[in-house]
C-alpha cells in the first residue's frame, strides 16, 4: 500500500489518480475532505503524530506532498511551523514502521526564492542538485529542514528518501499567459521562477520515485526542459546578472535555468510536456 498525504491538493489529486491507474493500492490523506477521490480516504492533520502512525502502519511507501505549498499563503510562522511539523510526523514515523520509501514534495524555492527578485543570485546555472540550497525566507527553509529530516532517517534506518525538488507548477490558465516579458534589473522576476513545472509531469516523477533504485538518500531537481520566455537564456542571465554568474553546459536557447539531467539518469523521468 502507498500512502499519499496532501491527496485533497491540486498535485495530491493527480498522484492518487495515476497510482490507481497503474494498479497500486492507495490510501489517500489530507486535513480537508475528499471523499471523491478514487481510492480509500482518511482525513487527518499531520501534525497529529499518533494519527500519522495509525496511517502508515502496513504502508510499504509514502508520498508526502501535504504542506502550506508556497511562501505567500500565510503567516512564515504558521509556514514554517506546519509544514516542519508535517513533515517530521510523516518521517519519523515511516522509519520506526520499517516502511520501505519516502518520496517527499522538497522544493526549487529552497534553492532561493525571494521577495526581492534580485536577491539571489546562483553561484553558476544551469542549477543542478549540487548547488547549496540558500532559502530567503520560511517556506524554502522548511523544504530544507524537510531534507534534512529525510538524510536523518535515511541515514539512521532502512527506509530510503527521494526528496523531489520541483520549481513552481505552473497550471495550464498560467502555461497560456507564456511567454512572459525576459525579466530585467528594474523588473525582475525571482531566478526560479524562470523555470516552471508541469503538474503532469511532477505527478509522474512522484510515482517513478517510489520504485527508482537508490540508497538512503537522494534529491532531484524537476522542471520543464525550457523557460517561460522567448529570448534566449544566456541573454537574460547576462543581462540580469552580468558576469557574477559562472554559465556552465546546458543553457542553449530558451533552455531552462535547471537541470534535470539527474532525475532523467536516475528516476527515468521524460518531463512530456513544454507550453510552446
Ligand atoms: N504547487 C507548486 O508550485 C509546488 C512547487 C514545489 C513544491 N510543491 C510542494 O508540493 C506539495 C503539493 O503542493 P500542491 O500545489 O498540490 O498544494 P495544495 O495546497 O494544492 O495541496 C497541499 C495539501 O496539503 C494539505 N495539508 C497542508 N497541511 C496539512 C496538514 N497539517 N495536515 C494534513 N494535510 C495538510 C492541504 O490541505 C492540501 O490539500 C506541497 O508539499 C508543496 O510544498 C508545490
Amino acid at each position: 500500500m502507498i500512502v499519499v498525504t496532501g491527496a485533497a491538493g491540486r498535485l495530491g489529486r493527480r498522484v492518487v489518480q495515476l497510482l490507481v491507474d497503474r494498479d497500486r493500492e492507495v490510501l489517500a490523506t489530507d486535513q480537508l475532505d475528499a471523499d471523491d477521490l478514487p481510492a480509500k480516504f482518511v482525513r487527518c492533520d499531520l501534525k497529529d503524530a499518533q494519527a500519522v502512525g495509525d496511517i502508515l502502519k502496513g504502508a510499504e511507501a509514502v508520498i508526502h506532498m501535504g504542506a502550506i505549498p508556497g511562501p505567500l499563503r500565510e503567516d512564515p510562522r504558521v509556514i514554517f511551523d506546519n509544514n516542519v511539523s508535517c513533515d517530521f510526523n510523516v518521517m519519523m514515523s515511516a522509519a520506526e514502521l520499517g516502511l520501505r520509501r519516502v518520496v517527499f514534495s522538497s522544493s526549487a524555492f529552497g534553492m532561493g526564492w525571494a521577495h526581492d527578485g534580485n536577491a539571489f543570485v546562483p553561484r553558476y546555472l544551469p542549477l543542478d542538485e549540487e548547488h547549496p540550497m540558500m532559502p530567503f525566507e520560511p517556506y524554502g527553509l522548511s523544504k530544507q529542514v524537510g531534507e534534512d529530516i529525510g538524510r536523518m532517517i535515511a541515514r539512521n534506518s532502512p527506509t530510503t528518501v527521494v526528496s523531489l525538488r520541483f520549481t513552481n507548477v505552473a497550471l495550464p490558465e498560467v502555461q497560456a499567459e507564456f511567454p512572459w516579458p525576459a525579466p530585467t534589473p528594474e523588473n525582475p522576476l525571482t531566478l526560479v521562477m524562470w523555470a516552471y513545472a508541469d503538474a503532469r509531469d511532477v505527478a509522474e516523477a512522484q510515482v517513478l520515485a517510489v520504485d527508482a533504485e537508490i540508497e538512503e538518500y537522494e534529491a532531484f531537481m524537476l522542471a520543464q526542459p525550457s523557460s517561460r520566455f522567448n529570448e534566449p537564456t544566456i541573454d537574460i542571465v547576462k543581462n540580469n546578472f552580468g558576469d557574477r554568474v559562472e554559465i556552465r553546459d546546458g543553457l542553449s536557447g530558451a533552455a531552462s535555468v535547471i537541470s534535470t539531467e539527474k532525475a532523467q539518469r536516475m528516476l527515468g523521468w521524460r518531463p512530456r510536456h513544454d507550453w510552446r
